[in-house]
């Protein structure tokens, strides 16, 4: 297929890297979004995100003429032959997705829409909303495709360019053909279906992960009370090749902008059917016992003295590799810990992007140590592996690391006289 024209409505972390690399594949794209701080800080080269070769690719990108954007939505999408709606979706209060940006932005693009266009809903949509996008379009010269993405924060770049599968759901071939042609050079699996069964894909995906993960934690916590080692269960577990060993490495629990408002979503959308989704129901309730469970085992381990004693949260963001602090499990324990009277202090590499969270921090990893009695390691960024176990060990008062992550050599920290406590492995003595 040839160069096309596309507009991409929605520059979070979806929509730029879908614009972002739509172009990359050859195509003349023109992202826009109504926050206009956004597109200016995109232009003067500054991303409001932080993802991996994304500055590189819309740099290359705007160099080669293919890239641009505005905050002109009409004007981006007036010329387009594809309109993809990378929009937010967020929970509402009965835990639904909300889908008032769709509403709002097709409600402005339906006329102006070219004969022949096409819409394509991207960003993750309840099920049915295909069919809503048509009848808010009302006409029937344009198309409308579901083709969820599967983009991980952080590897978004990488997922779309080397992805394991392109979903695409449609009610008519022709459309669900131009679509899956936009891809152009990628090789992977296509599945080609009805708008239902690709919006579900979508949700159960996130659904089943998200599970594997509560698993995974839940028998981190069983290991920990029979004296087992859950990493070697867990090794043992996933050289069964039915079992695979992606998603199953215990941590703080699943967060971010995905799982668990998508976890919620088909929550809800089950219930509107009259049906129930017990594991997704109880994969939620694992991921929430969990966090209060590591909680109690910090609170254990500090003799329940929290008065005076400082905690330093190294982490704040959902995972490694991202800026994004939006459920975060890292701000739960936290925020938790706080509420139990410790006095918590977070560090984060990201530091200076963090937006809006409640708990006090410091810039560097340094003054984040200063004096802690305990360490928690939240997040698996490399920063908090790398450092020596002597600079905790000089920077910190206690001896206490919660490694949340197991990134941290246990060995090595109990050389230096620091014990580090992981959810179900047994600790390692420390060498006086
Ligand atoms: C997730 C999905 O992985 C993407 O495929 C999907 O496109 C995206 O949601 C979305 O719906 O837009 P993301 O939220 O970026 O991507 O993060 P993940 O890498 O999936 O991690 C989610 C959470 O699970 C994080 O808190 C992470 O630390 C945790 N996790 C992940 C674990 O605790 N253990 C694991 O083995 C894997």
């Amino acid at each position: 297929m040839s160069r096309q024209k596309i507009a991409v409505v929605g520059t979070g972390y979806v929509g730029l890297t879908t614009g972002t690399c739509m172009a990359h594949l050859g195509h003349q794209v023109t992202c826009v979004d109504n926050d206009q701080g956004k597109i200016e800080s995109i232009l003067s080269g500054v991303l409001p995100i932080h993802e991996a070769n994304l500055a590189e690719l819309v740099a290359q990108g705007r160099r080669s003429g293919r890239l641009s954007f505005t905050t002109g939505l009409v004007d981006a999408i007036a010329d387009a032959e594809f309109v993809f709606l990378c929009l937010p979706t967020p929970t509402s209060e009965d835990g639904s997705a909300d889908i008032a940006a769709i509403i709002e932005v097709v409600g402005s693009i339906r006329t102006s829409l070219k004969p022949g266009a096409v819409v394509i809903n991207k960003s993750t949509v309840p099920v049915n909303s295909a069919n809503l996008v048509i009848d808010l379009i009302g006409r029937t010269d344009v198309d409308v495709v579901s083709n969820p993405e599967f983009l991980r924060e952080g590897s978004a770049v990488k997922d779309f360019l080397e992805p394991d599968r392109i979903v695409v759901g449609c009610n008519n071939a022709i459309a669900g053909d131009r679509v899956a042609a936009l891809y152009m050079d990628i090789r992977c699996p296509l599945v080609v279906t009805d708008f239902a069964s690709a919006e579900t894909i979508k949700y159960m995906a996130n659904a089943y992960l998200a599970m594997r993960i509560s698993f995974v934690n839940e028998l981190a916590s069983f290991c920990h009370a029979i004296g087992a080692d859950v990493l070697e269960v867990v090794k043992g577990l996933t050289l069964d090749k039915r079992i695979g060993s992606s998603f199953l490495t215990p941590g703080p629990g699943w967060g971010g902008s995905c799982f668990p408002k998508d976890t919620r979503a088909i929550s809800h959308g089950a219930s509107e059917v009259g049906e129930r989704l017990q594991l997704v129901e109880t994969t939620i309730r694992a991921n929430n016992d969990h966090q209060e469970r590591i909680v109690d085992l910090i609170s254990l381990h500090s003799g329940n003295k929290s008065t005076g004693c400082r905690v330093c949260l190294l982490g704040l963001t959902f995972k490694a590799g991202t800026d994004d602090t939006r459920e975060s499990p890292a701000l739960v324990i936290g925020q938790a810990l706080a509420n139990r009277g410790y006095d918590v202090l977070g560090y984060d590499p990201t530091y200076p992007r963090l937006r809006g969270y409640g708990l006090k921090s410091v810039e560097t990893i340094d003054d984040a140590l200063k004096d802690a009695d305990i360490a928690v390691v939240a997040t698996e960024w490399p920063e908090f592996s790398t450092l020596a176990p002597e600079t905790y060990a000089e920077m910190m008062r206690g001896n206490l690391i919660f490694d949340l992550r197991y990134i941290l050599d246990r060995e090595q920290f109990a050389a230096v006289g620091l014990e580090v406590i992981t959810m179900g492995q047994r600790s390692v003595l420390i060498r006086e």
